[in-house]
């Protein structure tokens, strides 16, 4: 497990800057005591923090309109088109943050599952908007530990014709193994992440942490 306090994560991570209310919907998240309602309520408020931020690192144009009082404002319009890209099943859990934010946005999906024999994720399914290619995508898991899933997503990505710097993968908790794993691999890609804990146990839960981000969102075991 890194030191936390020396850690400094490469420039392609973005860490949402760490106000009170953030601080306090994490410490909610992260208590074992929390009810599932709670759980929800304050990880989707999160999410919505995450998906704004994300939107804030895709390109824009100059823009002027003309305001009721007959003046002109100088502003900006976004440019090009976004899709989010769930990784199932914790990264459902950020689509609906993502609809409050853009509109009928369309959303694909990735399942990927540890394989059996070779111990490796494996891709067991992908649904893309067609046109994925020509579009930003906003890649979507909460927790980001080992990276494996998150490589193999990425890497599919790519496979559908993605470019790297397209990709910003939204997430709740990283830490640093997840984070060099995936920099490696992609260093043109963008993460953003509420926050960057010390790093993964034995049993490749992120510490702190906050245990099995699907079981307590979706209520399963
Ligand atoms: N996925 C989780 O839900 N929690 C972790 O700590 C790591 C991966």
């Amino acid at each position: 497990m890194a030191s936390l306090k020396a850690y400094q994560p490469p420039k392609q991570v973005i860490v949402l800057p760490q106000t009170q209310q953030l601080k306090a919907c994490t410490t909610i998240i992260r208590d074992k005591n929390t009810q599932r309602a709670d759980f929800i309520f304050y990880s989707d408020r999160i999410i919505r923090i995450l998906v704004e931020e994300g939107l804030n690192h895709l390109p824009v144009v100059e823009k002027t309109v003309i305001t009721p009082t007959g003046k002109e404002f100088h502003g900006i319009d976004f440019q090009g088109r976004i899709c989010g890209v769930s990784i199932m099943r914790a990264g459902e859990s950020m689509e609906q943050g993502l609809r409050d934010v853009c509109r009928s946005v369309r959303i694909g999906k990735i399942l990927i599952q540890r394989d059996e024999e070779t111990a490796l994720p494996k891709l067991y399914y992908a649904k893309f908007p067609p046109d994925i290619a020509s579009r930003f995508c906003l890649l979507l898991d909460p927790m980001l530990a080992t990276g494996g899933s998150a490589i193999k997503a990425i890497e599919t990505l790519i496979d559908y014709g993605v470019a790297e710097e397209r990709i910003l993968f939204l997430n709740l908790i990283s830490c640093p193994e997840g984070i060099a794993a995936v920099v490696a691999k992609f260093p043109a890609m963008k993460i953003v992440t509420a926050e960057i804990d010390a790093g993964l146990d034995e049993k490749l839960y992120i510490n702190p942490g906050l245990g099995d981000f699907g079981c307590r969102y979706f209520g399963t075991d």
